[in-house]
């Protein structure tokens, strides 16, 4: 069990970040350090007021010392999902996630949850349950209530942002905006389930950041406006009806087709004049079928790595920017080479590029506080 120790340790390291900021803040001012900086990627967002991080398992060794080294926010790719923490009707295990949560406060890093509302990794007793309508809307906020109010209990102020729902846009060709997706919880409780899901979490944790987070809005084709308008209407019909959202997570699991730029600003500043943050949360960047064979794929991977931060860092909006998963050797999709770091650990062009963007980079206006 944990006792409130974490926590004052947490503050501390805290403080001791916002004075490392300060720091930079000035460094960063006088001249901007050239390619062979050896600057951490948090460092250099740090006097942005950017935090960056990925997600991440608990590991060990050079890929912890890594993470710890470089981020400033990490996700549990999976260990916060439905399926390892809430397995059986009576059981919730947050042991894997743990882990996760403790690395984070052993690097002074916060925490996005990730998800709470979704239709993957879901329990069998979930996607085989038959239960009324009320008992689903009452596991929902059961599950949303013990998961969020557990974080809160055990470790005050280090989870940050939660993703609440995922995912709940459909995919569709367009023109028209894309609909609801056909999940469980659209099934089980009806479209209601996405303002209950907030609701419930704005009750389980009141100084939470609430996010809706998605996939394939980004990249400009017909299908990608489609699904950006879906989310947007859906967004907005919420907040109409005073439902507690704070941003919306753009996943970004994208190929070497960069998405253009003037696109990726129009996408942020929509979700941002609806008054919501908006957060990169999920960013990484496919080689393709042959990683390494054609020449110029790493610059072409840093560039669109490099882009996608150019646009989070020109909306004031933006002031979350995660990667999925920092090392080829760990990532999801690690036959197509997609991080930052290589699967040796060595950086890429593409962390370069980042660090670069964030060390070259000046916001308009004085340095906002997260
Ligand atoms: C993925 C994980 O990376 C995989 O390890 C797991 O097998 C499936 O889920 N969108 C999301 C993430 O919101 O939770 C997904 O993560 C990737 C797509």
């Amino acid at each position: 069990m944990f006792t409130a120790r974490p926590a004052i340790v947490w503050a501390a390291i805290s403080l001791s970040l916002a004075g490392l900021a300060l720091v930079q803040a000035g460094a960063a001012g006088a001249a901007a350090p050239g390619p062979s900086s050896n600057v951490s990627l948090r460092a250099a967002a740090a006097p942005l007021g950017l935090g960056i991080g990925s997600a991440v398992y608990a590991g060990a060794g050079d890929y912890r010392a890594t993470a710890l080294r470089e981020f400033s926010m990490v996700t549990p790719e999976n260990s916060m999902k439905w399926a390892v923490l809430h397995p059986q009707p009576a059981v919730f295990d947050f042991h894997a996630a743990d882990q996760v949560v403790r690395m984070a406060m052993d690097g002074g890093m916060r925490v996005r949850g990730h998800t709470l509302v979704w239709h993957g990794s879901l329990p069998d007793w979930l996607s085989q349950g038959d239960f009324p309508r009320e008992e689903w809307i009452r596991i929902l906020r059961q599950h949303i209530a013990t998961v969020m109010g557990y974080y809160r209990a055990h470790y005050p102020g280090v989870v940050v942002q939660w993703d609440v729902v995922n995912e709940a846009v459909a995919d569709c060709p367009g023109p028209r905006p894309c609909g609801l997706r056909d999940t469980l919880w659209l099934r089980k409780i009806g479209p209601e389930y996405i303002a209950m899901a907030f609701r419930f979490a704005r009750e389980a944790d009141p100084s939470a950041k609430l996010y809706y987070n998605d996939y394939g809005t980004e990249s400009g084709y017909p299908s990608a406006i489609a699904k950006r308008d879906g989310m947007l209407l859906l967004l907005a019909g919420l907040l109409a009806q005073g439902v507690p959202i704070d941003g919306v997570g753009l996943q970004f699991h994208i190929g070497l087709g960069a998405p253009a730029s003037d696109y990726l600003a129009d996408l942020f500043q929509r979700i941002a004049a609806l008054k919501l943050d908006v957060a990169v949360t999920e960013l990484d960047v496919a080689l393709g079928a042959a990683p390494g064979a054609q020449p110029g794929q790493l610059q072409q991977q840093a560039a669109v790595y490099r882009d996608v931060l150019e646009a989070c860092l020109g909306q004031p909006r933006c002031r979350t920017f995660m990667v999925w998963g920092f090392t080829d050797a760990a990532s999801w999709r690690a036959a197509e080479a997609p991080c930052i770091f290589d699967s040796q650990l060595q950086p890429k062009p593409a962390y370069v590029a980042l660090r670069d963007e964030l060390l070259q980079r000046r916001r308009p206006g004085p340095a906002r506080a997260r």
